[in-house]
């Protein structure tokens, strides 16, 4: 397998649209279609045809532009079992441990639920990359819709135990407001305070922030930390589990 192609791009508000390109064995895949025209556009500009849509979970701002998608180009679109009947145009559904064979890529789905009951991240072991949809964001969590508390935690964590140098594209631009809010629990971090500065560098020139990387997290993501003994006397909670912690946390962020 060679290396793929990737292009992160923008999509409505603070979305991103993800194109992986494998040109040894021809396939381009779209990581969740935000919208149809802005993700044509980037396959438009690349040259490449489109045949997969791989979607983490059900919501619109992530699925919206499948049914346009699929009427062009006839891609297949492969989503979380869990979540099927949610999820436009679904052609094939999937749930660890199934493994995709796409062109020369192999693509391990792993479930990562509790954003949505169902979601589930796309994993390219060999090319050391990992799309999460919307369970872990750069220095921070997508918020506990459906699931509970302790599920998002197990989520998060299967994540975090992915090689070091894995590299985890996420749904949303949310690092500033993330950072910030890490530093408001963490404020003795030095990796988290230098992380804030360059994510706001990169943001005053429109530049996006992502991918992290699994070892960047687990050094600066407060959540992914809410079992350290650093973040529990923060909150307070020296002796509850970790998953009640990182709950405390979650919460603080809802309210923050
Ligand atoms: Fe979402």
């Amino acid at each position: 397998m060679a290396q793929p192609e990737i292009h992160q791009f923008p999509c409505l508000k603070d979305n991103y649209g993800v194109l992986v390109h494998d040109r040894e064995g021809g396939v381009t895949l779209s990581i969740d279609a935000p919208d149809a025209a802005t993700v044509r556009a980037a396959l438009d500009e690349r040259g490449w045809q489109l045949t997969h849509v791989l979607v983490t979970h059900h919501h619109a701002d992530h699925t919206a532009g499948i049914p346009a998608l699929k009427a062009e180009t006839q891609c297949t679109v492969i989503g979380p079992k869990t979540e099927s009947v949610r999820i436009p145009a679904l052609d094939q559904s999937v749930a660890e441990p199934d493994t995709l064979q796409l062109g020369s890529l192999s693509v391990q789905v792993l479930n990562t639920p509790g954003h949505t009951i169902g979601h589930i991240s796309y994993w390219i072991e060999a090319a050391k990359i990992a799309f999460v949809g919307d369970t872990l964001f750069a220095m921070g969590c997508g918020r506990v819709l459906e699931g509970t508390p302790e599920m998002m935690w197990a989520s998060l964590n299967k994540i975090a135990a992915l090689p070091r140098d894995t590299e985890l594209y996420c749904g949303h631009e949310y690092t500033v407001s993330n950072a910030k809010f890490g530093l408001t629990i963490d404020p003795d971090n030095a990796r988290l305070k230098q992380r804030l500065a360059e994510a706001e560098a990169l943001r005053a020139d429109g530049l996006a922030t992502l991918p992290t990387r699994v070892d960047l997290e687990l050094e600066t993501n407060v959540f992914l930390r809410a079992g350290t003994k650093v973040i529990r006397e923060r909150v307070g909670l020296q002796s509850a589990p970790d998953w009640k912690v990182f709950a405390d946390l979650r919460e603080r962020k809802n309210r923050a």
